[in-house]
């Protein structure tokens, strides 16, 4: 599989978001983890499409993965779409039929994914696993970065690889040098993290440390 390293936006300076967005870019990060959240689906509040345009504008080579932690993201797909996501990820536990929102997202011409929270069963993914690109498993409660890893939702990772050896399987939430390993042993193959990588001086160091740790896993 595809070892990808993706630096979330959130953990920024937002005074200089520019600037941040080109400083992932030339860390040899695979793509851009952007967090939207709606203060009703998680308790905070961060930023909407104009961000995703701003990194598309900044950085257009720069993939654009966006995270919808929205309780209606079905409102609001061609929004994003429009600003320039290239995969948009929705939550298992979000009000909408997925069903039919992972086929509109292909539809707009991107990829999809399915996230899913820690308190939820994967077995709530049994029903779409042959019509997502990409699983995300948090593996924080989401809503704010800089918290710990929830190593007790690897599991989930493991059973999804058993199920689609071949699916992109995401794990977001605490993710750092060591917690990456352990996630890489249960078979995700792509890292988010926030605080982790934006907090460094040398991000393009820390990237490739990365890499190297969950590709050795
Ligand atoms: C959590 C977000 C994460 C967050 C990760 O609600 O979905 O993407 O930015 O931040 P860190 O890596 O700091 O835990
Ligand atoms: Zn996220």
């Amino acid at each position: 599989m595809k070892i990808e390293i993706l630096p979330s936006l959130l953990a920024a300076d937002f005074g200089r978001l520019a600037d941040e967005i080109l400083r992932a870019e030339a860390s040899g990060a695979e793509a851009l983890h952007l967090d939207i959240m709606d203060a009703h689906f998680v308790p905070n509040l961060s930023f909407g499409p104009d961000v995703v345009a701003l990194a598309k504008r900044t950085a257009p080579g720069f993939y654009r993965n966006v995270h919808l932690m929205m309780s209606r993201p079905d409102l609001y797909l061609e929004k994003f779409a429009a600003a320039g996501a290239e995969t948009i990820q929705v939550h298992v536990e979000a009000d909408c039929n997925l069903h039919v929102e992972l086929k509109r997202i292909r539809e707009l011409g991107l990829k999809n994914a399915i996230v899913l929270n820690p308190e939820t069963p994967v077995e709530r993914l049994a029903p779409y696993l042959d019509e997502i690109d990409e699983a995300l498993v948090m593996t924080v409660h989401p809503g704010y970065g800089g918290q710990q890893f929830i190593a007790e939702c690897l599991p989930k990772v493991t059973w999804l690889r058993e199920r689609r050896p071949e699916l992109d399987i995401m794990v977001d939430g605490g993710v750092n040098g060591e917690t990456a390993v352990l996630a890489a042993k249960a078979g995700a193959n792509q890292f988010v993290a926030g605080s982790y990588l934006f907090k460094q001086s040398d991000m393009a160091k820390a990237v490739s440390c990365l890499r190297s740790s969950v590709s050795l896993a």
